[in-house]
């Protein structure tokens, strides 16, 4: 079978955010990631679906899970994958985004994955360029595909979305992963909490429609997923907090602040992790209440079916979505 024949997914030929997505295509992209889990956990991991398309990986910045997942998600359904090394490109002799972008665009490639410092940046290229654009971040905007792994993976693990109560804890102000869960977790119908230091939430906080707590027991009250924030230290130009052990004594998730939440209440977290920062090793290696390695998992399969959703776009309108004559 190839993309070609199966019904469409997405209404556009890119993936720049949870914005702009329906509740009816969520839920058929986790549908979709369902079938790629028991692809992954079979022997032969290997499909045809995308034989003969080509995915490039631009990545301007550090990424292990993100940029790897994408990688083996496009190869398991048969792409062939580039994985641009920005570091030793001619990125380093000072060539601008869109020119980069504009020379991989002219070898032709179906999808690119593109992860840049600055917000906007996959709008950017999607509007300049003849291929399907993925926004695997952008600066502090969007990270649609985390976002779409974390709430696969709460819905395996608690059968549904609605309802339940997400406390988001950390560093609001610097994360993309928290704006996309933020806008995901409350379309799909969970009540949505944020908790953090005043620094380090974002001035427009109080327009996201959820609620927010500086205080961790609070916050934590009657929590069924408790979603830790890495401190993006590299993103901080000055103090935002006293010291890194203070502000695991206030913020960072130990048993006792964990008591606080539902008994049962699963812990996750996008990593990478600073350990005895955000996050305790203890409870972050607890595989009763962690579900981290879950994430990473669901990360393949997501990127599985965004890829698959995609390339039926492509299969269904090539010139027009991809303007090439
Ligand atoms: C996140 C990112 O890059 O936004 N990581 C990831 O994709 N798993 C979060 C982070 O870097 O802290």
């Amino acid at each position: 079978m190839t993309s070609a024949s199966l019904t469409p997914i997405l209404k556009t030929s890119h993936l720049l955010g949870i914005e702009g997505l329906s509740v009816p295509e969520v839920t058929h992209l986790f549908d979709l990631g369902e079938s790629y889990v028991a692809q992954s956990r079979a022997q032969d991991k290997k499909a045809a679906l995308l034989k003969g398309r080509t995915l490039i990986n631009l990545f301007y910045e550090a990424s292990t899970r993100t940029q790897s997942s994408f990688e083996l998600a496009g190869k398991r359904l048969g792409a062939d994958v580039l994985n641009m090394a920005v570091k030793t490109s001619s990125v380093s002799k000072g060539e601008t985004l869109i020119d980069t972008a504009s020379t991989l665009n002219a070898m032709r490639p179906d999808i690119l994955v593109v992860r840049h410092q600055d917000s906007g940046a996959a709008e950017l290229l999607s509007r300049k360029l003849d291929c399907s654009v993925v926004n695997a971040g952008d600066g502090a905007h969007e990270h649609p595909t985390q976002a779409l792994l974390d709430a696969l993976t709460i819905r395996r693990r608690l059968g549904r979305i609605e309802g339940l109560t997400v406390a988001i804890c950390g560093d609001i102000l610097h994360s993309r992963v928290a704006r996309s869960n933020i806008r995901l977790l409350a379309m799909m119908g969970a009540r949505v909490r944020l908790i953090a230091p005043r620094t380090l939430l974002p001035a427009e906080a109080d327009r996201f429609g959820v609620e927010i707590f500086t205080d961790m027991k609070q916050g934590l009250a009657g929590a069924d997923i408790v979603m830790m924030l890495r401190l993006q230290l590299e993103r901080m130009t000055g103090a935002f907090i006293p010291s890194t052990r203070e502000y695991f004594r206030f913020y960072g998730l130990d048993r006792e602040k964990l008591s606080f939440a539902k008994p049962g209440a699963l812990v996750m977290h996008p990593g990478p992790m600073n350990r005895g920062v955000e996050i305790a090793s203890d409870i972050a290696d607890d595989p009763d209440i962690s579900v981290i390695a879950e994430q990473v998992e669901m990360g393949v399969a997501i990127r599985m079916a965004v890829l698959d959703a995609l390339a039926r776009g492509l299969a269904r309108n090539p010139t027009e979505s991809r303007g090439h004559a």
